[in-house]
């Protein structure tokens, strides 16, 4: 259905926002740390309208499904939750909002650790400051993006994926620093490019792990008395608090230490080794991987082609991201799918965004 079906009027505006893939410096984000992510093509698109009858109404055009907003002091669940947390922060920065029709509709993954979340923040924003010209610029809506997600839908998120996608584009690799938000754009390494493969493994455990390992790393800090664990910088220092709060420390501590180390500028088989090496602390350290994720990984490092692999977001399931040789995409793409079916798991390729034949 379009918006002019659900709504029964054409839209004032549209805007759109796109998700992202991190490379490098995962579960860094909340401890003040350093990012790597990139766009991906995949996007989220939200038209917007006036509602007249003083109440506003949201449409999934993927979940097909309306929600109208009766009480304003009830926050709703689904999908609804992030668009009233836009409108709600807005509010809170003082500005008027009237009531909304909203109409979204996503290429994004849903759930699989693409930030389908944040480009629906991110394209809500967008398109509520053009429809009302708010003086708003990007990375404020990548701020009141964060916020909308910590206080309306529960997520103790750090500001990557928001500033990911409100920045980002999928030309480049964007370097964050998330405590000062100081950022630089980065080519990929030499004739490289990114495979995004999910795991057909849905992410069930996210949000409660995801806040579970947000507040051991505030306990960690708390006992190493620091500001954030950003402010370590020496793997051996976490050695001293109590299990599991040291590998979840020394995690953080060595990721923020890699995504430094690319920033100097790496070779794509450093870069490579770099991601294998995340991926080995992400499972052993900080363990948000499933065996579907490090089998997934264990193919794409094995196969010709791949300088590196590793889970990326939260963990839990969703996605995992390889960086390969430039070109050799197709020729990866199904033998990788191959050994990971033989494996007795179902992957599929999200990014490049082609079709891959089962005749291999
Ligand atoms: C999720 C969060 C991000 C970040 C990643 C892990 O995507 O939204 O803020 O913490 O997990 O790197």
């Amino acid at each position: 259905m379009t918006f002019q079906q659900i709504f029964n009027q054409l839209p004032e505006t549209q805007a759109s926002a796109s998700g992202r893939v991190n490379l490098l410096g995962e579960h860094t984000d909340y401890n003040d740390g350093f990012v790597l992510p990139t766009a991906i093509p995949q996007q989220t698109t939200v038209k917007l309208g006036f509602s007249d009858d003083g109440q506003h109404q949201f449409y999934s055009r993927n979940l097909q499904e309306r929600v109208t907003i009766l009480d304003i002091h009830h926050t709703p669940s689904g999908f609804a939750s992030y668009i009233f947390g836009c409108i709600e922060v807005l509010k809170q920065a003082g500005y008027t909002i009237p009531s909304l029709n909203v109409y979204v509709q996503s290429s994004v993954p849903i759930g699989a650790g693409l930030s389908s979340s944040a480009a629906l923040e991110v394209a809500t924003l967008r398109a509520i400051r053009q429809l009302l010209d708010l003086p708003i610029d990007n990375v404020e809506i990548a701020q009141l993006a964060q916020q909308a997600e910590i206080h309306y839908v529960g997520v103790q998120c750090g500001i990557m994926d928001q500033m990911a996608s409100s920045l980002a584009d999928t030309q480049h690799i964007l370097f964050l620093d998330t405590r000062t938000l100081e950022r630089h754009v980065l080519p990929f390494p030499n004739n490289t490019t990114i495979l995004v493969i999910d795991s057909g493994v849905p992410r069930t455990l996210a949000t409660s792990g995801y806040n579970q390992r947000w507040a051991e790393c505030q306990e960690a800090r708390q006992l190493l008395a620091v500001k954030a664990l950003r402010d370590i910088t020496v793997a051996s220092l976490t050695e001293i608090l109590p299990e599991p709060l040291n590998h979840r420390a020394r995690h953080v501590v060595t990721e923020n230490n890699r995504v430094l180390e690319v920033l100097q500028g790496v070779t794509p088989e450093r870069f490579g080794e770099l991601m294998n090496a995340s991926h080995t602390s992400l499972r052993d350290d900080y363990e948000v991987s499933v065996p579907a994720l490090d089998t997934l990984v264990e193919v794409l490092q094995k196969t010709p082609g791949v300088f590196g692999a590793k889970l990326t977001g939260a963990g839990f399931g969703g996605v995992c991201v390889a960086l390969v040789a430039l070109g050799e995409e197709k020729i990866i793409a199904p033998q990788v799918l191959k050994q990971y079916k033989n494996a007795g798991y179902a992957g599929q390729i999200l990014v490049p965004n082609f079709e891959v034949s089962d005749a291999v």
